[in-house]
């Protein structure tokens, strides 16, 4: 492949062909979510000359404030992908229930789960936000029924693909099939996404972790520990210094990843003791999950694998640490020696406020 000169369906076509299993449908999904994803990255580009910044007014089902371009870009997703004759049902963050594709068109025989627009609390600050999506087969026992919740609770390892586009200085798609993590860049003048990055490969080892450090004091032990050898830096048992970035986008931070390494952390905190984790299972962590790890990185929850834990709610959310993978494999076993008392008392520097100075 010419890089810079496949386009996104010539890919698809290729990777067909080099894969039987991935019958024609699947290639025809991801063009019509590629066409939400141009529509959506068109209208955040647009900003406030389209009128799209701001609130809706509104709550998802998440409880979360849903902005404007929350909305559109749900709608464009259901526009652009329930016509094409390839879905059985869609389902999003931004619904509360599945979405069976209408009457009046064709189904199919895949479930697609989308975040329309991730990280969307960036959209008024013009920073970089995205849609992340993954595609699974609907079950062969309920494909004579009428589509349910229950169809979409699939281990992540049996995603067909899965994929997200980045609307950042360029807009970008990242796509996997099963075979490599490939990404496309838009050419704006030709409205195509260009093969720029073929055999994305995340670098094992990493000096660079995303986390949202405010929640430290909620964080597990074995979170804790990681954080604070890391900001021991040279002088600390990891002998190096390591550097911190948080975007409070997740596309924003798996795509660094992909490019040059690090490690992203959502882990499971103490914060409201109702959620396991901040992001969601199907249409966020599954997809990153099986991103990063057809580019060579791993994705955990601190106990399993992401791609191996089954679901058991539509909009159920799991802890997720992921990238580079020696540092998601010691974060593992920092929650394994954790779990049988193994590991070492240690003292975060973070927000400490005891010396050896004080007797409080
Ligand atoms: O809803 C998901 C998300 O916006 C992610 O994209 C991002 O990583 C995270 O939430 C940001 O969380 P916080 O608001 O705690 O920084």
């Amino acid at each position: 492949m010419l890089c810079g000169r496949t386009n996104v369906n010539k890919f698809l076509v290729e990777e067909q062909r080099r894969n039987p299993a991935l019958i024609g449908d699947v290639s025809m999904l991801i063009s019509d979510v590629v066409r939400s994803c141009k529509a959506i990255g068109q209208g955040v580009s647009r900003g406030s000359l389209a009128g799209v910044l701001g609130d809706e007014g509104s709550r998802n089902v998440q409880g979360e404030v849903q902005k404007k371009l929350d909305v559109l870009a749900n709608q464009a997703f259901l526009h652009h992908c329930e016509w094409g004759g390839h879905l059985r049902a869609m389902a999003s963050e931004e619904m509360e229930d599945i979405h069976p594709i209408p009457a009046e068109h064709p189904r199919g025989n895949y479930l697609l789960v989308f975040d329309p627009l991730d990280g969307s609390s960036n959209i008024d600050v013009n920073l970089s936000v995205g849609s992340i999506f993954s595609v699974l087969r609907c079950p062969d026992h309920a494909s004579a029924q009428p589509p349910t919740a229950a169809d979409f609770l699939q281990c992540g390892s049996r995603q067909v693909a899965a994929g997200y586009a980045i609307y950042g200085p360029s807009t970008m798609l990242v796509l996997t099939v099963g075979n490599g993590t490939h990404g496309f860049t838009l050419n704006r003048d030709i409205g195509e996404f260009l093969l720029t990055h073929p055999d994305l490969a995340i670098s094992p080892d990493t000096r660079e972790f995303a986390i949202n450090a405010s929640n430290e004091r909620f964080w597990e032990p074995p979170v804790q520990r990681y954080v604070a050898e890391c900001l021991q830096g040279k002088s600390g048992v990891r002998g190096k210094d390591f550097n911190m970035r948080w975007v409070a986008s997740m596309v924003a931070e798996v795509h660094r990843i992909l490019m040059r390494g690090g490690v992203f952390m959502y882990p499971r905190d103490s914060k409201d003791l109702s959620k396991p984790g901040r992001l969601r299972l199907l249409y966020e962590a599954n997809p990153m999950a099986m991103i990063v790890v057809q580019a060579g990185g791993q994705a955990s929850t601190g106990d399993e694998r992401i791609l191996d834990v089954q679901p058991t709610s539509l909009h159920q959310r799991v802890p997720v640490i992921l990238g580079s993978r020696n540092e998601v494999e010691r974060i593992e076993r920092y929650h394994r020696e954790h779990a049988s008392g193994e590991d070492q008392p240690f003292r975060s520097p973070l927000f400490s406020t005891r010396t050896l100075f004080r007797d409080d």
